[in-house]
């Protein structure tokens, strides 16, 4: 382990990976009953991130956190996050508000490769706090338009209130050069919109699976049936990508937290296709 020196209010310049760099929220607002949502600047260089990336966000005296980037590069200088409350550590942000300031180390991981992307069609499938680093692969997509074919957004969440982005899911939802469909798999009595779970939607779209990349993060049981639908379309494995969870800790491939049969998911994922998936799970 190289020597850190760890001071946090130096951290903003030290370079090392393990010390993280103050940070101050910008914006704090709470989007469900156990989701908050928060607009970060780095106090020092901007944040450098890509889509699908993560950071490690520390509450100074209790712990850190990988949480994904939910914002897109395009935005400007801010990054923005989503967390919802877990244990320790999202417990505690749970307080915090605008002004406040916390750790952040990273970004860490690979990113969505929207270069390989570039001119084809994208189908990007979001559930529940999935929805967090897919939103950044959409506003990216948004923002580039003219770098894709067809942009076709699936959501699903539990209930309405559970439904995350509601505000800017309408702005896409407006937009005529994106098809953007949500479902829930139940209803209140305010809600107008599709009911069923995620898979049902595939029924509302129609794919070139020769062109299209598929985009799939959600709870593990909505993640098997989107890519069993997507399988069945034609979309080839190679063109199915997830992003996966695992325990981490120092999040640049040293501690070994993150391990499956030899790859380290924090640094050669959290991103990998369903073909690289299905391998790793074998030695789950
Ligand atoms: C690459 C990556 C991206 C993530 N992105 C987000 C995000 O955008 N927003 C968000 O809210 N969360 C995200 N998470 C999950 C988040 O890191 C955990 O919820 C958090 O670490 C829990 O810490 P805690 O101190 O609050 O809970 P703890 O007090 O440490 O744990 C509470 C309980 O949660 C379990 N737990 C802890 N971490 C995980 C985990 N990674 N997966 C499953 N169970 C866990 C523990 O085993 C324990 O049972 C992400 C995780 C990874 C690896
Ligand atoms: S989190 Fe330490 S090696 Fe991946």
């Amino acid at each position: 382990m190289p020597q850190v020196d760890i001071d946090i209010e130096q951290g903003a310049r030290a370079p090392s990976p393990y010390v993280p760099r103050m940070a101050r929220i910008t914006a704090a607002s709470q989007m469900t009953e156990t989701e908050r949502f928060f607009r970060i600047r780095m106090e020092g260089e901007p944040l450098r991130y890509e889509p699908g990336q993560f950071v490690g966000a520390t509450v100074f005296g209790v712990g850190e956190a990988p949480i994904s980037i939910c914002s897109s590069p395009t935005q400007g200088d801010e990054f923005e996050l989503t967390v919802r409350t877990i244990g320790t550590v999202t417990g505690n942000l749970m307080a915090y508000k605008a002004g406040d300031r916390l750790g952040i180390r990273g970004p860490f991981g690979n990113r969505f490769d929207y270069d390989a992307m570039k001119g084809q069609d994208l189908l990007i499938v979001g559930a529940g706090l999935g929805l967090a680093p897919t939103r950044s692969l959409i506003r990216y997509a948004l923002d580039k338009r003219e770098n894709f074919g067809n942009v076709t957004i699936m959501i699903g969440a539990r209930e309405p209130r559970w439904l995350l982005y509601r505000d800017e899911i309408e702005q896409w939802t407006q937009r005529s050069d994106v098809k953007t469909l949500v479902t829930v798999d139940r209803a209140d009595k305010d809600w107008k919109g599709k009911v069923g779970v995620v898979t049902r939607l595939f029924s509302d779209i129609k794919l070139d699976p020769a062109r299209t990349w598929a985009v799939v993060v959600g709870p593990p049981v909505m993640f098997k049936f989107t890519v069993l639908e997507a399988l069945a379309e034609g979309v080839p494995e190679h063109r199915i990508i997830c992003s996966l969870e695992r325990h981490m800790k120092c999040g640049v491939g040293k501690c070994g937290h993150c391990q499956i049969r030899g790859v380290y998911v924090c640094r050669e994922g959290p991103v990998f296709t369903y073909e690289q998936v299905k391998k790793l799970r074998e030695g789950i």
